[in-house]
């Protein structure tokens, strides 16, 4: 059977789904922001992960109109699920996808989400939305299905189609039926998963490891630092251990590592289980920008009552701010001190309180801090950073990538 496929959602997930899906099915991209699917039909991605000529060659037929999504096989949701300002779980915008394709599916559709979320969430929460809105039963008129996406933007090397795709369906068929939609353009190969469950809850581990382990490291570099040990002269020397899994401290932010343990903290709650481990990883990884402030305060002279922030997004090489800590720490000290900052990948920064510059000429500051290591500050030297704050200036350098003297400078 050939699938015609409606991505709904068409962000940093969904857009490049839909545009592979595009190569070899007819493929359709629904999103509610009628802003954000006018520009892709211009064959501009504001995310700036998609040139235009890759979005007109992919065949894709952009909405924003429910209703101009007409008879598809298979829905695959992408939308948002963030956390609320009491890290709860916010299904908004996925109780809104199911309430809106719940009025179009009909029997024998497909429903494929990718968005992360909780053990449970696509057949306990989901699935029933969308049976009441269509007046379907769940597994029986229409299937379910769950393929987690880690998808890493600003990441050219591994792109959608070159990391193993995880996929799980509500009974065989339904498995065959997604299997041969992603097997068709994933050149990494499936992971079938036996359940939609372990499907995701295999996405919640992926990303609570990553963010206990920076936790970990993060408490380590305090220590060390404490004690003037270099943390990734450590590092390195633990490195050539055979077995030693070489993960770094630095300032976790974005919508995934610093998100996803909040998901799984909600379910442990609802059996009963504090998940101690998770709870104060995330607790550890929220601190850091506290210290670098700390530190910041107790050490940096205000001579020229200015500083510096290079790169501003959640991660390097890429355009999202979205829960970015190198924006919430240049603003936290913009309430203390002028600051400039740099961000080669945005000509403005919601939600700053500080002033966007493009380039060194308003030097000397008493604080330059390398926060985001953009490609674009890669063959920054130490040495012209040090040049732009004068004797009694400091460098702050997260990552320690310029290997500075330890007098006056700061990492991680
Ligand atoms: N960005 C990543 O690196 C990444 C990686 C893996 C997994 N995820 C997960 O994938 C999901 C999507 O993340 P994202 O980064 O692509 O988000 P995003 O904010 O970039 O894109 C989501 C899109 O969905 C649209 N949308 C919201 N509600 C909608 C609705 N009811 N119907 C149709 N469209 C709607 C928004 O307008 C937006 O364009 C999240 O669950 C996220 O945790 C993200």
């Amino acid at each position: 059977m050939s699938e015609k496929i409606c991505v709904v959602g068409l962000g940093y997930v969904g857009l490049p789904l839909s545009l592979i899906l595009g190569s070899k099915f007819e493929c359709i991209g629904f999103d509610v922001d009628a802003c954000r699917v006018q520009n892709l039909k211009n064959g501009i991605d504001e995310n700036g992960e998609h040139s235009s000529s890759e979005i007109f060659a992919s065949n894709v037929q952009f909405y924003s109109a429910l209703d101009e999504v007409q008879e598809c096989s298979m829905y695959i949701v992408t939308v948002p699920t963030p956390v609320n300002s009491e890290n709860i779980p916010d299904l908004s915008a996925l109780k809104e996808a199911c309430d809106g394709i719940g009025k179009i599916i009909k029997k024998e559709n497909i429903i494929v989400f990718e968005s992360t979320v909780f053990p449970g969430c696509t057949e306990d929460f989901c699935g029933p939305l969308l049976a009441s809105q269509s007046n379907l039963i769940q597994s029986q008129d229409f299937y379910l299905g769950y393929s987690p996406e880690r998808i890493n933007p600003g990441d050219k090397v591994n792109s959608i189609k070159s990391i193993t795709k995880v996929v799980a369906g509500d009974n065989a068929q339904t498995l065959d039926r997604i299997a041969s939609v992603y097997g068709a353009v994933i050149d990494a190969g499936l992971h079938e998963a036996s359940s939609i469950r372990i499907a995701e809850a295999a996405k919640l581990t992926e990303n609570i490891q990553r963010d206990v382990n920076i936790a970990l490291m993060n408490e380590l570099s305090s220590v060390f630092h404490a004690m003037g040990i270099r943390t990734s002269e450590v590092l390195q020397a633990a490195n050539t251990k055979w077995n030693f899994i070489p993960f770094r401290p630095g300032i976790v932010g974005g919508h995934c590592v610093g998100v996803d343990p909040y998901y799984l903290i909600e379910s442990a709650k609802k059996q009963e289980i504090d998940t101690k481990l998770v709870t104060t990883a995330r607790m550890v990884n929220e601190s850091v920008v506290k210290r670098i402030f700390n530190y910041f305060t107790e050490n940096v002279p205000q001579v020229h009552g200015r500083s510096l922030v290079m790169g501003l997004t959640f991660k390097e090489d890429c355009k999202d701010t979205r829960n970015s800590k190198a924006l919430e720490l240049a603003n936290k000290l913009a309430d203390i001190t002028t600051v400039h900052a740099i961000e080669p990948n945005l000509e403005t920064v919601e939600g700053a309180n500080f002033e966007l510059v493009e380039s060194f000429c308003h030097a000397p500051y008493d604080c330059i801090i390398l926060a985001v290591n953009h490609r674009q500050f890669a063959n920054l030297p130490g040495s012209s950073l040090k040049t732009m704050v004068g004797n009694d200036g400091y460098i702050f350098d997260l990552q320690d990538s310029l290997k500075l003297d330890p007098d006056k400078s700061f990492y991680l």
